[in-house]
């Protein structure tokens, strides 16, 4: 393989492993996944979620992975390779993939300004200095999102920081970054979940996130856990728009498919639990209101941090750095894609004949700073800019690429997966230097039908719950 586009991959499978479970790790499993978690059910939730994600969300990864390792090229050239031996044209999945990532990255980013600007003014705090917190949580917050100089400088720094490290290659910048990332996150989520646990007060929350309410699983309810269990789950394992297409094909051909699908969705599942534990016995020990979203992150748990005196800012600090960094691992992981899908549309699917690399980095983060920048004006709807379907910015790019892409993006791939190219391919691709792949029955039956009926279903759930049309709360 030319090594001018710099299409080699990690350097070890650690690092491919970091990189993927950095992808998955992100503000979905930290403001999502525990304020679902309490208020669809509790344990009763997290059944739901684990059968989910078993049934489903293992199917769609492995055949990510699967295509991306088979190919060793990003969505857009492998698509267009499985559509020409299949005499299908498959080209769309590819642009569908690309839109995803730029969609999604397209308000990422500003969340993750949101997110440096609360580190740096904890560390502020922690240092006395002029520029730390001030005021009460959700005022601070609604000045800082209006204030659309800042809320717009702190997202174009944290595209630049995404496309640096992009920069760097995939060893050389995103493999180095998660490595030392994600068990930093890991050791800095311990160090949370033991303050937020030992408060005194901190049981409310622990019963608000596991204590199982079983009638959210009787009748009519059971459609909407199951609904709001399936789009968390997809979302947060970076599933249906080639993220994991992306990385898989940077996977050497002795590494084992089957065991790398399942811990990354195993490592995913681990630090949404622990985020529940993180956030919600603190919230409830300073007696305040359970949230989800951007409030969770930026107004109660900032006010939590001013409740806890002295030691506030470093935990201030530490929360936000953590949320940095499974920003960051996230967007990383949405700008490769975008990276690799120009280098193979400019090459018609030989990304050595397109872009070089830090071209098509460069121009993606372009596209994507003035996404963001939009959004960042926009300050979530509270700035009087035009708004697209009468939703702010945010919600806007957030239904295209969550509520409508990834979802339909996932379901043709598993049906591409399962019934275009098959289970003797799949076989062969997972038994490769004889590795073992135990779960084939289980997989095909997953991938061929129930994954695609899981993501029909999840679609819908989407779009109802963008355009709140009720459907699923009949
Ligand atoms: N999994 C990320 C989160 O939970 O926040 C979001 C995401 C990142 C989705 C990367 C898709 C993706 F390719």
């Amino acid at each position: 393989m030319s090594e001018s586009t710099d299409r080699s991959g990690f350097n070890s499978y650690f690092g491919f492993l970091m990189a993927a479970v950095g992808s998955a790790v992100g503000f979905g499993n930290i403001w999502g996944f525990p304020y679902k978690m309490g208020t669809h059910g509790g344990f009763a939730f997290l059944i739901c979620y684990l059968i989910l994600a078993v049934l489903v969300g293992f199917a769609i990864m492995f055949g990510e992975l699967f295509i991306g390792r088979r190919e060793m090229l990003g969505p857009m050239g492998s698509y267009i390779n499985i559509g020409k031996r299949n005499g299908k044209n498959l080209k769309f999945m590819g642009w569908l993939a690309m839109l995803s990532a730029l969609f999604l990255m397209g308000f990422y980013c500003t969340l993750g300004g949101y997110v440096l600007k609360y580190t740096i003014a904890n560390i502020g705090t922690l240092v006395n200095a002029g520029w730390g917190m001030s005021g009460e949580a959700g005022a601070y917050f609604t000045a800082f999102t209006t204030d659309q100089t800042q809320a717009v400088a702190w997202a174009v720094i944290f595209v630049v920081l995404t496309a640096f490290i992009c920069i760097g290659g995939v060893s050389g910048g995103i493999e180095k970054f998660c490595k030392i990332g994600m068990p930093l996150l890991f050791v800095i989520l311990i160090v949370i979940i033991i303050k937020s646990v030992t408060l005194p007060g901190s049981s409310a929350g622990l019963a608000f996130i596991f204590k199982p309410q079983w009638d959210m699983l009787m009748g009519k309810e059971f459609v909407n856990t199951l609904g709001s269990a399936g789009g968390q789950m997809f979302f947060s394992l970076s599933l249906g728009m080639g993220a994991m297409i992306t990385y898989g094909s940077y996977l050497t051909k002795k590494e084992n498919l089957e065991s790398s699908a399942w811990i990354i969705v195993i490592c995913d599942t681990i630090v949404a639990l622990m985020a529940a534990l993180a956030v919600f016995p603190a919230v409830f020990a300073f007696g305040m209101e359970p949230a989800g979203g951007p409030g969770l992150l930026f107004v109660t748990m900032q006010s939590v941090f001013d409740s806890m005196g002295a030691i506030g800012p470093v935990m201030g600090t530490l929360f936000y750095f953590l949320v940095t960094i499974a920003g960051i691992s996230s967007s990383i992981s949405l700008l490769e894609v975008v990276t690799v899908s120009l280098q193979e549309m400019t090459g018609k699917g030989d990304p050595n004949k397109g872009w070089s690399r830090k071209k098509a980095v460069l121009t993606g983060a372009v596209v994507v700073g003035i996404m963001n920048i939009i959004v960042a004006l926009d300050g979530l709807g509270a700035t009087g800019l035009p708004q697209p379907l009468g939703k702010c910015w945010l919600d806007f790019f957030d239904l295209l690429a969550e509520g409508i892409m990834m979802p339909f993006g996932a379901l043709v791939m598993s049906i591409i997966v399962g019934w275009v190219i098959g289970k003797d391919a799949v076989v062969k691709e997972a038994t490769l230097e004889g590795n073992k792949f135990h779960e084939v029955g289980m997989f095909m039956a997953c991938t061929k039908v129930i994954a695609p009926i899981g993501m029909a279903f999840i679609l819908l759930g989407q779009i109802d719950s963008f355009f709140g049309l009720g459907l699923f709360s009949l």
